[in-house]
């Protein structure tokens, strides 16, 4: 969603602002600007579309030794020039970017037109210039502060002052806000990936504090004023990790990358003396983790789905009655949060606003939680009781592939530890642990040969609607394929579990509907077999995702994962179905990295 950069320091901005906003475009946003100060006063250049069509527009060298940029993703008003940010108070002399969102904007603003103030955009941000620009604090930041006192809802901001070129006054309440600390300059930004390139010594800010940022460093307080000591730590990732590394797109090299992001994910984390796994950071005794009589998995989209394969697998293993829940379903509705529950939240980034509410009202009612996630230091990860890190580094691409992956290995792990508390033999948990250990290679063998999964791809290309099916453990994995293809190639995709195919979904099954079936060679083959055999009848095409020996007669295309063991199976099919979605949107010419009206991390409601 929205991005901040801004530089302040002996070189010229605008390059150094407009390379940032570049490296923020992963995020997804519809419209770009930028606010440069140079002699006591303020530039802005604004404008809808890509940073691109911002490039277009600004001047051939602009100048200004200290600015400001954002990409926006509309909540408060459409995409346009006037309502992209920086937004500047009536004389020009204060300019705001702002990710988040002010609840309580309509009010102010009312009050602000009745004193006068005309107001030119449509967002909630254009209040908050015109309150500092009002405020009596002399200093910027003092201005800042006092104008945040009446802000109610979240925010990370920077702002800049014509007549005070010297400095950025940043604040973070729930939007993360970063400095970056270089040589006689500083950069800030929302999102380390504006960063790397400048300097791996950053500063993350904490909810509640306000930073001023001038080329020689800077200095932080709270909203109240109250000085806070912070030193700079070294940046979570270089400069390598945000670029595409000789492939065409983000999202395949991600796909590629998962051999080793899966070694990651395990290591340290397998406790082969016991068959067992262990973790760092879960913060949960054995003994706290008998008396668990519930899990309960909350995430959005691909995390939602994730957690859909890890309650199935956690249920299995440890025989801990677990079910999972859209956070932004839950959080709405007056959950009952039982003592004996144990909550997971999952999320890549650690900033989904749905998430993270659903688990500060888990921790409100006395509950507890679990992150799984994969920002290190990121605001749901920071609102949970412990939990552990998929260490996958940044993921690009706005659909979740590496993440996905790793978030399946890390439930299979947690399953491993709560069945060997509790009733998982020791023998079954070697399984599994040599399992996990096959895994890097098998996805491998499968990044090796994607002959058949193109050829595939090539087919559903051309259908307009398309089904995915799966029955048990291969739900959330079909429900995952379809989610990456209708994402990346607009094609639509239904999942379905198998079993109720007949209920319903049959009707609309013909030979222009293929259907793509996870046929894992495990207990239910013989049903799915079945299933399969009556989307054939109906003449529909049939894709078939499943194991070496297994005969699908009823099939057109047949791609064959590597077996594992069936909690496992998933993650080998899942990465077929990854590879068959991004090369649909290859044949299609899609935008596969930033497809249409997504963002990667969903800051707002
Ligand atoms: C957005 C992204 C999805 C992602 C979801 C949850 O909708 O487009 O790919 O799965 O947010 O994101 P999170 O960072 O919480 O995993």
């Amino acid at each position: 969603m929205c991005g901040i950069v801004g530089y302040v320091g002996p070189k010229d901005a605008a390059p150094i602002l407009m390379e940032g906003l570049r490296r923020l475009e992963y995020r997804g946003y519809d419209s770009a600007g930028i606010a440069l100060a140079r002699a006591n006063r303020l530039k802005l250049h604004k404008s809808q579309g890509k940073v691109q069509a911002l490039e277009a527009i600004l001047p051939e060298r602009p100048k200004g030794h200290l600015g400001i940029a954002h990409t926006r993703w509309a909540t408060h008003g459409e995409p346009s020039d006037i309502n992209a940010h920086p937004h500047a108070d009536g004389a020009g002399r204060v300019a705001v970017v702002h990710n988040g969102i002010i609840e309580n904007a309509p009010e102010l603003k009312s009050e602000l037109e009745a004193s006068g103030v005309v107001f030119t955009s449509e967002t909630d941000t254009e209040v908050l210039s015109h309150l500092i620009a009002r405020s009596d604090g002399e200093r910027l930041e003092d201005a800042v502060r006092s104008a945040l006192q009446r802000i109610q809802g979240a925010y990370g901001i920077a702002v800049i002052a014509g007549d005070q070129p010297d400095r950025i006054i940043v604040a973070r309440n729930g939007s993360p806000v970063i400095l970056g600390v270089g040589d006689r300059e500083m950069f800030i930004a929302s999102d380390a990936a504006a960063l790397v390139r400048h300097t791996q010594q950053v500063v993350y800010l904490n909810d509640g504090e306000v930073a001023t940022v001038t080329a020689d460093g800077f200095e932080t307080s709270t909203l109240d004023a109250a000085p806070v000591h912070k030193t700079p730590v070294e940046a979570p990732a270089a400069l390598d990790d945000y670029d595409k590394g000789g492939h065409e797109h983000f999202m395949v090299k991600e796909i590629a990358e998962q051999p080793d992001t899966v070694r990651r994910m395990l290591q340290g984390r397998l406790d082969l003396r016991f068959n067992s796994a262990h973790f760092g950071g879960l913060n949960l005794t054995a003994r706290e983790l008998i008396d668990i009589e519930r899990i309960k998995i909350l995430g959005c989209g691909s995390a939602y789905i994730a957690g859909c394969n890890g309650a199935y697998v956690i249920e299995q293993l440890a025989r801990i009655p677990a079910s999972a829940e859209a956070a932004s379903e839950f959080r709405y509705r007056n959950p009952v949060i039982e003592p004996n529950t144990l909550y997971i939240a999952v999320s890549q980034s650690g900033e989904t606003l749905d998430t993270l509410m659903a688990v500060e009202e888990i921790k409100r009612k006395g509950g507890r939680v679990l992150g799984i996630i994969n920002v290190v230091g990121s605001t749901i990860a920071r609102a949970c009781d412990g939990g552990l890190y998929l260490h996958a580094g940044p993921e690009i691409a706005v659909v979740s592939t590496k993440t996905f992956t790793s978030t399946l290995v890390g439930f299979a792990l947690l399953g491993l530890y709560f069945g060997r508390i509790r009733d998982l033999a020791p023998t079954a948990g070697e399984t599994l642990i040599r399992a996990l250990q096959a895994l890097p290679d098998q996805i491998q063998e499968i990044l090796d040969d994607t002959s058949a999964i193109e050829t595939a791809a090539r087919f559903c290309a051309r259908a307009r609607d398309m089904y995915f099916i799966g029955r048990g453990l291969g739900f959330p994995v079909a429900q995952e394929g379809a989610l990456k293809l209708k994402e990346v190639s607009y094609i639509h995709a239904e999942a379905y579990p198998a079993s109720e195919l007949k209920h319903g979904p049959l009707a609309l099954v013909t030979p222009d509907t293929p259907v793509v079936a996870v046929l894992p060679d495990d207990a239910l083959l013989d049903k799915n077999l079945s299933s399969v055999a009556e989307v054939h009848a109906r003449k529909g095409p049939v894709i078939a995702l499943t194991h070496p020996g297994v005969r699908c007669e009823a099939a057109d295309h047949h791609v064959i994962v590597p077996k594992s063991v069936p909690e496992l199976d998933p993650i080998l099919i899942g990465v077929a179905l990854q590879i068959m979605a991004y090369h649909c949107a290859l044949i299609l010419e899609r935008d596969i990295d930033q497809p249409r009206n997504l963002a990667k991390s969903v800051t707002v409601e």
